[in-house]
């Protein structure tokens, strides 16, 4: 994930430039298709808006006319509420249909500002283009008759906004990070140690340990629903399906709301399980923050389960070729989630053979970087 910092914040990368252009044409299509013989003005409102008006203007093909316009609308990430004028207006907007475009409509302080201000300019129309719009915020009357792109209640940087003046430059856009949980995905092939590992770091970060394997072996054990539906797929070293697996984690989640983080073992082991996990902890204004992965030889991995297996009481480690299974199944739909968070500048491979305190050591060096 690519983060930047801006004094005293850190924002991580929530939308590409390319996606924001393509929501900026939907938008120009629809004002082209409703304006087009009215000759309109745009007035757009600076600093913000400069950057979405250059963009919106290059699909506009219909005569109008552009005013750049201003408000002391905020200072540092509140909205203050507070305005005084309109500068920067010099041209008699009456009888004129007027389209406002802005970079962003929060809580709509500016746009109920600025209706108020043209109200007694005997304007034809006045009509709202926003860039983006908080909706879980927005709690004025007025409707915003363009919206490029509805985003969640977060702080954001890039394409024309700014934090403390700083950003606007960024051609890709920024969310504050917001996330204090620590969130580890152990991950590695079966029998490469996530399990013992696990154990270790839930003493030393007091994190929450949370195994779906574990998880499905208790309710194989309790013969509830969710175990029975489990038990044919495990003993075979096959993947539970995703549909119950994803619905069973953030059970779990959920259950443990005040955890400061959790290690994740075991899930995901799909990359549809990856992108729900992201979505999941997204929607809590929380993250992954980094992947470990145990890298363990074949031929041990093997070794150590059959041991493992005559003593655990596992179906899944009784036979070579269950624990064969499993390694062919993590090697054919599990090994590509390492690329998913690869492409986030998340993943790390630890070398996992050596004794366990070793690796722990390991582990933990490399937790402590990413949550210095
Ligand atoms: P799960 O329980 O996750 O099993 P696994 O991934 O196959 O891994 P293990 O738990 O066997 O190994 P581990 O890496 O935890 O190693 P451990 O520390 O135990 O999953 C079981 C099944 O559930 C799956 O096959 C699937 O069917 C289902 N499932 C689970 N999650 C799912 C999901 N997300 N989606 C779909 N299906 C899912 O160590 C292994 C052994 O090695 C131990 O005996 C240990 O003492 C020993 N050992 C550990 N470290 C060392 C060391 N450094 N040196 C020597 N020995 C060591
Ligand atoms: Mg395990």
């Amino acid at each position: 994930m690519k983060k930047i910092r801006i004094d005293d914040l850190e924002f991580e990368y929530y939308l590409s430039e390319q996606e924001i252009e393509e929501a900026i044409k939907v938008v120009a299509n629809k004002i082209e298709h409703n304006h087009k013989n009215t000759f309109p003005v745009f007035l757009a409102v600076l600093n913000g808006a400069f950057r979405f008006t250059s963009s919106l203007i290059r699909h506009i093909d219909f005569p109008c006319e552009i005013q750049f316009v201003k408000l002391n609308s905020y200072d540092g990430t509140q909205s203050t509420g507070e305005f005084q004028n309109i500068s920067g207006l010099n041209i008699d907007l009456t009888g004129r249909d007027v389209i406002l475009l802005e970079d962003i409509v929060d809580t709509g302080n500016t746009i109920e500002k600025l209706y108020d201000l043209l109200k007694d300019k005997a304007l034809n129309s006045l009509k709202t283009a926003s860039l983006f719009l908080k909706p879980d915020v927005y709690d004025k009357s007025i409707h915003i008759d363009y919206v490029a792109k509805e985003i969640p209640n977060k702080f954001i940087v890039g394409f024309g906004l700014d934090y403390n003046q700083k950003g606007r430059n960024l051609n890709d856009l920024y969310q504050l990070k917001t996330t204090n949980m620590l969130n580890i995905v152990l991950f590695g092939p079966p029998g490469a140690g996530k399990g013992t590992q696990s154990d270790k770091l839930v003493e030393i970060f007091g994190l929450k340990h949370l195994s779906t394997g574990d998880i499905f072996r208790f309710n194989i054990k309790n013969e509830t629903e969710l175990g029975k539906q489990a038990k044919a797929f495990i003993d075979k070293g096959e993947l539970v399906p995703d549909e119950i697996t994803i619905g069973m984690l953030q059970d779990a989640v959920n259950n443990t709301p005040d955890a400061k983080g959790f290690i994740f073992d075991g899930f995901p082991r799909t990359t549809a399980q990856a992108e729900s996990l992201d979505q999941f902890l997204t929607s809590k204004g929380e993250s992954i923050t980094t992947m470990l992965a145990l890298d363990v030889e074949e031929n041990e991995l093997i070794t150590r389960l059959l041991e493992r297996g005559k003593a655990s009481g596992r179906a899944d480690d009784a036979n070579e070729d269950v624990i064969k299974n499993r390694i062919a199944v993590y090697n054919r739909e599990t090994a590509v989630v390492q690329e998913f968070y690869e492409a986030q500048n998340k993943y790390k491979g630890i070398q996992g053979i050596g004794t366990v305190e070793e690796i722990t050591e390991r582990l933990s060096s490399a937790i402590n970087l990413v949550n210095a």
